[in-house]
């Protein structure tokens, strides 16, 4: 284990075992119509690219990153696009991948704005929601797991941009922050 970890959460088998049962999930719900995976950057890169290969509907994947417009605004929801989709939605069946559903507030400005591109269905992917957090009602049809309301990271999610690369997802010991 990482040194500046104080407890793991989630292991890495328990992650990949959880996957594989989404996959399947996701597979026997959309059968053969393709799916359009849309993943928030950046968070969510790791957590597609193994979700991706765990679906067996035919899959296109496309990427899109968004920045709050400042911590005085974040409870706003309104966040910036600095990277939009390449593909179009129109007529699609689109599956948001997110890593994190905290207050949902990314995801309820994102939604909206996807909603309007005329995709076929809308639907949405966490790995993890946050129990008790969410200030705005956001409908998930997919949830790998419910977490506490601690700040963890590794599979995707950091802090300060580090342990992103963590296999595994845990909680970092207090030290690290006030250092
Ligand atoms: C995380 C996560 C979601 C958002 C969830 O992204 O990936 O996009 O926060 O929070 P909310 O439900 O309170 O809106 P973050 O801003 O940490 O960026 P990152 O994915 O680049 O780490």
């Amino acid at each position: 284990m990482h040194e500046d970890i104080e407890t793991i959460v989630l292991t890495e088998a328990e992650i990949r075992a959880r996957i594989t049962e989404l996959g399947d999930e996701i597979s026997r719900d959309y059968g053969d119509e393709p799916i359009l995976l849309v993943a928030v950057l950046r968070g969510a890169a790791l957590f597609i690219a193994d979700l991706a290969r765990s679906i067996s509907s035919p899959v296109e994947i496309d990427f899109m990153a968004v920045s709050s417009y400042g911590s005085s605004t974040k409870s706003s929801g309104v966040v910036r696009i600095i990277k939009d989709l390449d593909e179009s939605l129109e007529g699609r069946h689109v599956l948001v991948v997110e890593d994190i559903l905290d207050t949902g507030l990314t995801l309820k400005y994102l939604l909206k704005n996807l909603a309007s591109r005329g995709p076929k269905t809308l639907e949405v992917i966490t790995l993890l929601s946050k129990q008790g957090k969410q200030r705005v009602p956001i409908s998930c049809k997919y949830i790998g797991f419910d977490v506490p309301d601690e700040f963890v990271v590794g599979y995707g999610l950091d802090y300060a941009e580090r342990y992103r690369n963590l296999p595994y997802i845990g909680i970092l010991k207090p030290a690290v922050y006030s250092e």
